[in-house]
């Protein structure tokens, strides 16, 4: 992959540091806008998201707007040689707003509509709200269009949620019409309405789905949850036509919320420029999922860490590698979460570079100032409430700001991978709608990606993450775990990958059902089947604690072996053409296939029956690594809890080493490599000492 170009151009360089900054909650008490200036200036911060809930301090009556606040605010930013992403301000509505046009107010899955007063709940199917945006929008872009601040737009904020008003159930008609061809009778095919007696005679019977516990049509649920992605992008266009027609240079973002359920981020992928996200790791939490028998303090952060980088590089490949914007983080603590604990001294700076490492370009928090009331009051901030820079979290968002400066080179450079993993939003709401072997809630499609991700993460290999219709051309490794939805023309990508000697590793549950959710007639994995050379026949459930043992079979092709442990999902497959390398240990299925391999062509498929503990994926996807000559962040080994990334640059490639411990380490670096540590600027020599929660970058030349 080409590097990029820095994602604002030449206009700014570096990797940017700023905050989501609220002005208009302060505009009776000047003085505190003028002393966020000067410490703007303390923290190195240099870009700001301005306007984002300001809908009423912009339009505080139909029709009157006050933009002098904002320009101001502007101006000085364009006076400190700082840079305004500038929001649209449609994430909350002023109360006239809602009171005059109930329409705009959205309509739950109870078929109630809201009363004003909370915000992203506007209804993205109103006329009224369109036109609202569009005045604003227009007005923001026209009057803002040649501000030297003006960087970016922010386009509202993280849209989601979904509406249930009667224009969205017209307009959902409509869709479907559009999508089935205007033939009700293949809706009622491909969402197998027979089952129960829901055949519709007619469109206008079509509903969402009502909250009346599990809905029997999969399909139905399925297709709503693709139209609310539709119907968000329409509302996001609309807010996005004034922006385009007087700013065509400016780049478009709307912050992204990681593996939020509701919205298939990749379906944005052609309608914004930049993607930017808003993360919020629970560092030092207890870690939930899975089990490594290591003491649990020591790990969890260190296990945090690869969920974290994965939403990271899930963001990252939304466009397809282009760098993006850590739009929001915490200084310190969020209000919202179970427990609000601080991050420790050093993980502030170790959390943000982690983000810069998986390709991030800008570091910027939620918030840049404590609200004085209202709910977010006690959500960290880079000033509190006392209102100086003489904090514990001022000062290490202040020595961020200078390391920021130190990685100006790193800007624009890319994430080399050559592993892809699959996470489908489709697939996901297929399986969280399914009522199949488990229905305990450990169906687990996020986590079950996740656990496949951190295989690669702990070996320092980067990773893109690509959905179930995006290209897989140029990977060495494609995994697709639990892939039970399988979309037109997955397979063939999937054959022509392996054909052409790629890897492809596919597991238990994977090919049962097709894009409107109906099952695979003659065999699971469906398409997949004769990729991987398996055929499944059933699928066994355990119960929590059970377990059954996968004995690598002596001389296998893929030379691995011992005993590893799987649990709560065993697929009991027949080996078609596939060679079984592993096999069950118990139960009325020992000896039967457990891992397998298919050659097809020049390459391999593999297939993994049952859900693995960690050590097995670790095992596995290390032999592959090796296999496939995949590329790692750092040729030597790294000890436990220690982390390696690395962007490349046309010049440089840049390496992040992170420790994720509360303990000191220290990391052998590879003799033959020549390394310049970006923070100190010293040549370090066979060892670097890594604080506890410390990080350290190199650069090397290429
Ligand atoms: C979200 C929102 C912000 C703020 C933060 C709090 O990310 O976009 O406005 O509410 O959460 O963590």
């Amino acid at each position: 992959m080409t590097p990029h170009q820095p994602i604002f151009g030449p206009r700014a360089r570096g990797i940017l540091h700023g905050a989501d900054y609220n002005p208009d909650q302060w505009l009776h008490m000047p003085h505190v806008i003028d002393e966020d200036f000067v410490l703007m200036k303390r923290a190195g911060a240099n870009i700001m998201n301005v306007g984002i809930f300001a809908w009423a301090a912009l339009e505080p009556r139909e029709g009157e707007f006050h933009f002098e606040w904002l320009d101001d605010i502007l101006d000085r930013l364009a006076e400190i040689n700082g840079f305004a992403c500038l929001a649209t301000p449609s994430g909350s509505r002023p109360q006239w707003l809602s009171i005059a046009y109930p329409e705009t107010n959205r309509v739950g899955p109870n078929r109630v509509r809201n009363l004003p007063g909370r915000r992203h709940n506007h209804n993205y199917s109103s006329p009224v709200m369109k036109e609202k945006v569009t005045i604003m929008n227009t007005k923001l872009a026209s009057r803002y269009k040649d501000h030297p601040a003006l960087l970016v737009w922010h386009v509202s904020n993280e849209y989601g949620g979904e509406d249930h008003s009667d224009l969205s159930q017209q307009a959902f008609r409509l869709w479907l019409k559009k999508r089935y061809n205007d033939d009700l009778d293949a809706l009622n095919r491909a969402w197998w309405t027979a089952f129960w007696s829901h055949s519709y005679r007619d469109w206008s019977e079509i509903e969402s789905p009502a909250p009346h516990g599990e809905t029997s049509l999969h399909g139905l649920v399925i297709d709503w949850k693709r139209f609310v992605t539709h119907q968000t992008i329409e509302f996001m266009k609309v807010e996005i036509a004034p922006l385009r027609r007087f700013t065509p240079e400016v780049p478009i973002t709307t912050n992204f919320m990681g593996t939020y359920p509701g919205i298939d981020y990749f379906k944005f992928s052609s309608i914004i420029d930049v993607v930017s996200w808003d993360s919020y790791p629970q560092w030092h939490a207890p870690y939930g999922h899975g089990s490594t028998g290591r003491s649990a303090e020591a790990e969890n952060d260190y296990r945090r860490a690869a969920d974290v980088g994965f939403s990271h590089d899930l963001m990252r490949s939304i466009k397809r590698g282009r760098p993006f914007m850590l739009m929001e983080s915490t200084p310190s603590v969020t209000n919202w979460q179970p427990v609000a604990k601080l991050k420790r001294p050093g993980v502030h700076i170790l959390s943000s570079l982690q983000a810069v490492a998986h390709g991030a370009d800008t570091v910027e928090y939620f918030q840049w100032r404590k609200s004085r009331g209202s709910s977010e009051k006690f959500h960290g901030a880079v000033v509190d409430h006392v209102g100086h820079g003489e904090t514990r979290v001022f000062a290490e968002v202040a020595e961020l700001g200078e390391i920021l400066k130190k990685l100006e080179r790193v800007a624009g450079s890319t994430v080399p991978a050559s592993v892809a993993i699959v996470f489908d939003w489709e697939c996901r709401w297929a399986l969280d709608e399914s009522q199949g072997p488990r229905n305990d809630g450990r169906t687990a499609y996020v986590e079950t990606v996740m656990n496949h991700y951190r295989a690669f993460h702990k070996a320092g290999v980067p990773v893109d993450i690509v959905d179930g219709d995006g290209s897989i051309d140029g990977y060495r490794i494609v995994v697709a775990p639990m892939m039970y939805m399988v979309k037109p023309g997955f397979a063939e990508r999937v054959r022509a990958h392996v054909e052409a000697g790629g890897a492809f590793v596919a597991t238990y549950w994977s090919g049962i059902v097709d894009e409107t959710d109906l099952c695979f007639l003659g065999g699971f994995p469906g398409p997949l089947r004769s990729i991987l050379g398996i055929w499944s026949e059933e699928i066994d459930a355990l119960y929590p604690g059970e377990t059954n043992g996968v004995v690598f079979r002596d001389g296998n092709s893929v030379e691995l072996s011992g005993r590893y442990t799987g649990y709560e999902l065993c697929d009991l497959i027949h080996a078609e053409t596939a060679e079984v390398l592993a096999t069950y240990e118990s139960d009325f299925y020992a000896g039967r296939p457990a891992v397998t391999c298919n050659t097809v062509g020049a390459g391999k498929a593999y297939y993994i029956a049952a859900r693995m503990e960690e050590e097995f994926l670790d095992a596995l996807y290390g032999r592959l690594i090796d296999l496939l000559d995949v590329p790692c962040a750092i040729s030597s080994t790294l000890p436990h809890g220690v982390v390696a990334s690395v962007r490349r640059g046309a010049e440089s490639a840049f390496i992040f080493i992170q420790n994720y411990t509360p303990s000191r380490k220290t990391v052998d670096l590879p003799a033959e490599t020549r390394f310049i540590d970006m923070l100190t600027g010293d040549k370090p020599g066979a060892k670097i000492e890594l604080e506890a929660y410390g990080v350290s970058v190199l650069r090397i030349e290429n």
